[in-house]
C-alpha cells in the first residue's frame, strides 16, 4: 500500500526517520511516497507545497506528517491549514491517553478531542480596517458543524463510548455558537444511547484541570479544540507523547499535534512517540488493528523504564535511542 509522506520541518526529518525504522521492523507492507513541503521545499524551490505533493495524496488518500513550520505574518497562510481546506479535512480526531505509565498527577484520562477544522476564526477572513484596527471574522456554517457532531456521535457509539460533550461559548457569542450548540442539540437526539452534555469552554479549561476523568468524547469548533487539545496534552505527558489525524470523506492527513520543535531540531532529542502513536491511529484505520496494538504495546513497556525517556519527559535518552527501546519491545 502507497502512502504519502511529508517529513516536514524542524524535528520532522527525525520523528519520521524514526518512524520508518518502525515500520521496517512490523513488517508491514507499506511504501512511502516522500515528498517534502514547508520552509525547507520554499527555500529550494519557490513554493511551499508542491502540486506534486496535492497530487500525491489526492491519489493515495492517506498521507502522514511531520510538522511544518509557519512563518508568522506576512499574510502567509499556514500550509497545515492549506492542507486541511484543499481536502476538505473537516475533522480533527486527538486520543488524549496517557500511553504508558506515567508518573502524572491524573490516572486514568481518556477523553478524544473532535475538533472542526477547517472553519470558525481559522477561516482567515481578516482584514485590516484602519491602521490601528484588525478584524477576523467567525464562521460557523450548519453543514459544517452537522458533520462534525455527527462524526463524533458516530465515533462515539462505534467504539463503546457512553458521552459526548459539546463545548461552546454560546452564552457571548449567541449566533455563531448558538448555531452550532443548537445543532449539536437536534443531533444528540438521534443518539438516545450516549449521553449529550453541554459545557462552556471556560468551565471545561477548568474541569480539565480538576476533574479530567468525566471527559469521554468532546466535539467542538476550530480554536477552542485547538487549546484544549493542547491543555490535554498537558494532562497526559506532554505534546511528545500525543497522536491526531485531520479526515476528509475519502483523505485522511496524519499528524501529532506538536509542532517542529526549533529549538531541540537536529539535535537527536525530539520524542518520536507521538509520530509513532499518530502512526498507529493509521494502521487502525487501515485494518491493520494487531500490528497498532503491537506498536502501543511497545511504546507502553518502553515507558515503564525512565532509562528511556527522552528530555521532554525528564530524561536524557535521544530520539534515536528510544527508537531503538521501542523497536527491542516489538518483539519478533
Ligand atoms: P512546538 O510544538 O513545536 O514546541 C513547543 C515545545 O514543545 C517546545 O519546547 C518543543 O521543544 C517541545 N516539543 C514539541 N514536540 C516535541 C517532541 N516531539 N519531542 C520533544 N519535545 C517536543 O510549538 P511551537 O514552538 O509553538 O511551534 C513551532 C513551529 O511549529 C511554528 O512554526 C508552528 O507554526 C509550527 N506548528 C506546526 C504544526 C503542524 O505542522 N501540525 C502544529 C503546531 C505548530
Amino acid at each position: 500500500m502507497k502512502i504519502t509522506l511529508i517529513k516536514g520541518d524542524g524535528i520532522g526529518p527525525e520523528i519520521t526517520e524514526s518512524m520508518k525504522k518502525v515500520v521496517s521492523a512490523l513488517k508491514l507492507d507499506i511504501d512511502f511516497e516522500e515528498i517534502n513541503a514547508g520552509l525547507s521545499v520554499f527555500e529550494a524551490e519557490g513554493e511551499y507545497i508542491p502540486q506534486r505533493l496535492f497530487d500525491s495524496i489526492k491519489k493515495n488518500k492517506i498521507a502522514i506528517k511531520g510538522p511544518i513550520t509557519t512563518p508568522i505574518g506576512h499574510g502567509f497562510r499556514s500550509i497545515n491549514v492549506e492542507l486541511r481546506k484543499r481536502f476538505d479535512l473537516y475533522a480533527n480526531i486527538r486520543p488524549i491517553k496517557a500511553p504508558g505509565p506515567l508518573d502524572l498527577k491524573f490516572d486514568g484520562v481518556d477523553m478524544v478531542i473532535f475538533r472542526e477544522n477547517t472553519e470558525d476564526l481559522y477561516a482567515g477572513v481578516e482584514e485590516m480596517i484602519s491602521e490601528d484596527e484588525a478584524h477576523s471574522i467567525k464562521i460557523i456554517t450548519r453543514e459544517k458543524s452537522e458533520r462534525i457532531i455527527r462524526s463524533a456521535f458516530n465515533y462515539a457509539r462505534e467504539n463503546k463510548r457512553k458521552k459526548v460533550s459539546i463545548i461552546t461559548k454560546a452564552n457571548i457569542m449567541k449566533l455563531t455558537d448558538g448555531l452550532f450548540l443548537d445543532i449539536g442539540r437536534k443531533i444528540a437526539k438521534e443518539f438516545p444511547d450516549i449521553e449529550f452534555e453541554e459545557l462552556l469552554v471556560d468551565n471545561t479549561a477548568m474541569q480539565m484541570v480538576i476533574n479530567p476523568q468525566k471527559f469521554d468524547v468532546l466535539v467542538t469548533e476550530n480554536l477552542y479544540g485547538d487549546i484544549l487539545s493542547d491543555l490535554g496534552a498537558g494532562l497526559v505527558g506532554g505534546l511528545g507523547l500525543m497522536p491526531g489525524v485531520n479526515k476528509g470523506e475519502d483523505i485522511a492527513i496524519y499528524e501529532s499535534i506538536h509542532g517542529s520543535a526549533p529549538d531541540i531540531a537536529g539535535k537527536n532529542l525530539a520524542n518520536p512517540i507521538a509520530l509513532l502513536l499518530t502512526f498507529a491511529l493509521l494502521l487502525d484505520d487501515i485494518s491493520e488493528k494487531d500490528k497498532a496494538a503491537k506498536l502501543r504495546k511497545a511504546i507502553y513497556e518502553t515507558l515503564k523504564d525512565k532509562e528511556n525517556y527522552t528530555k521532554d519527559l525528564g530524561g536524557s535518552n535521544t530520539t534515536s535511542g528510544i527508537t531503538e527501546a521501542i523497536i527491542n519491545n516489538l518483539g519478533d
